[in-house]
């Protein structure tokens, strides 16, 4: 199929079963997600604070604005698009914006291909589950990536070819089956439905579906979203990293970093460990794509140079620097809390004390305040918590690097 037509298609399918199909809520979404919070994004790129929240953010393939309302919400400052081929998806990301009253934010139907059409540029892309749907991923990204600004950054998710074998073999299977009615979607789930239901238990693909995917898959839209879509490409890691090469941006980091952390593979036989240490980086993430085959997605984020880089190695540096509670956190304040990844985690007595002595400022979460909201205060650097809570400066570190805490320059 040629592009416009793969694009047709494409669109065709997500103007049957706009995704993702989530209700309005009529106010503004609960909770957090780190990837959608400007100040934990360009920390978590670049080891510091932003020095402002007013910046213009693209979401580049929004389908039915989750992520844009989200964004929009907890970035009040900044000016937010969604752009998406759609118009089903766009007309309902529009009205799910109205409903809950998200100002700083605008929609239009139009093909990352086009996003030239978009004047300016944006200091924070989000691309997620977008570009493995594009005939020519490449090219999009590259569009994309004229419309990044020096010091911005894109986060990307795209899916990974080990992890999702046998989706791939239903999805030929169901096109097999449907022959010539191919591109008629609401047949392509009614088949895949009754593939699932007709082959034997204990079947591989039968399980799969049972034990991976059936919880999201009970809703059509997200059952057509993975098994009858008319355009995917799944990547390796060696593909990948021919993509980010090609971009011509740089490639900063997985957003899931933990995921590509090979001691938790390999951490039970250390000289092992060791050993698989000794390759280089990229060998290391091939290591991990080989030894756990459940990786289903690739997450990560991209920068277009120059961008500053801080280590806080120096300690004069981090002495110096103002420390914020990672407000991207649930069940604070307790010493057993949600982190940003949405993983419990148990503070001890220090910890504990120095994220309370942390700094206030905070986005505007919704359902939660924060008590002890230093905000009227001046603000406490670092050396002030070492003296208010006998915490060294290695664990100061430890938080930072864990995500706990975020580190603001001096201005
Ligand atoms: C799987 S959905 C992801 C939606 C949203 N990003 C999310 O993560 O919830 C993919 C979306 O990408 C859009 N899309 C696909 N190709 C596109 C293109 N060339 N330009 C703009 N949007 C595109 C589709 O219309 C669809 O809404």
């Amino acid at each position: 199929m040629k592009t416009q037509a793969v694009s047709d298609a494409v669109a065709r399918l997500y103007d049957t079963y706009p995704f993702p199909p989530e209700p309005f809520l009529d106010q503004a979404p609960p909770g957090y997600n780190w990837r959608w919070y400007w100040p934990t994004v360009h920390s978590f790129c670049t080891g510091a604070l932003p020095k402002g929240g007013a910046v213009r953010v693209l979401d580049a393939g929004c389908g039915t604005g989750v992520s844009t309302e989200y964004i929009s919400h907890l970035n009040p400052e900044a000016e937010v698009l969604g752009i998406d081929l759609s118009a089903k998806a766009i007309a309902t990301a529009t009205e799910r914006c109205r409903r809950s009253g998200a100002t700083n934010v605008g929609f239009r139907q139009l093909s990352i291909y086009d996003v030239d059409q978009v004047e300016g540029e944006f200091q924070w892309i989000n691309c997620v589950g977008v570009i493995h749907h594009m005939p020519d991923p490449l090219k999009g990204l590259q569009a994309l990536a004229t419309k990044l600004a020096p010091g911005g950054f894109i986060h990307l998710f795209v899916y990974a070819d080990i992890g999702r074998r046998e989706i791939s073999l239903i999805q030929r299977a169901i096109a097999l089956v449907q022959g010539s009615q191919r591109g008629d979607y609401r047949d392509g789930v009614q088949v895949g439905r009754q593939i699932f239901a007709t082959l034997p238990e204990g079947n591989r693909l039968k399980q799969r579906e049972r034990d991976r995917w059936a919880l999201e898959n009970h809703r059509d839209e997200c059952f057509a979203d993975m098994y009858v879509h008319p355009q995917e490409i799944d990547y390796t890691l060696d593909s990948l990293f021919d993509l980010v090469d090609a971009s011509g941006l740089e490639f900063v980091g997985f957003s899931n970093p933990q995921v590509w952390q090979l001691d938790r593979l390999l951490g039970a036989d250390p000289a092992l460990l060791e050993r698989a240490q000794q390759l280089s980086q990229l060998d290391q993430y091939r290591l991990v794509e080989l030894l756990d085959p459940e990786i289903t997605h690739f997450e990560w984020f991209l920068a277009r140079p120059p961008y500053p880089r801080v280590s806080w190695e120096n300690d004069s540096d981090l002495l110096a620097a103002i420390p914020t509670r990672n407000p991207c956190m649930s069940g604070w304040p307790s010493q057993n809390i949600f982190d940003h990844n949405y993983q419990i985690t148990a503070l001890d007595q220090t910890e504990f004390e120095v994220l309370k002595a942390c700094n206030g400022q905070r986005p505007t979460l919704e359902g939660e305040r924060d008590q002890d909201s230093a905000a009227d205060q001046p603000m406490a650097t670092v050396a002030d918590l070492l003296t208010q809570c006998g915490v060294s400066l290695e664990k100061v570190r430890q938080l930072h690097q864990r995500q706990l805490i975020l580190l603001q320059g001096p201005q």
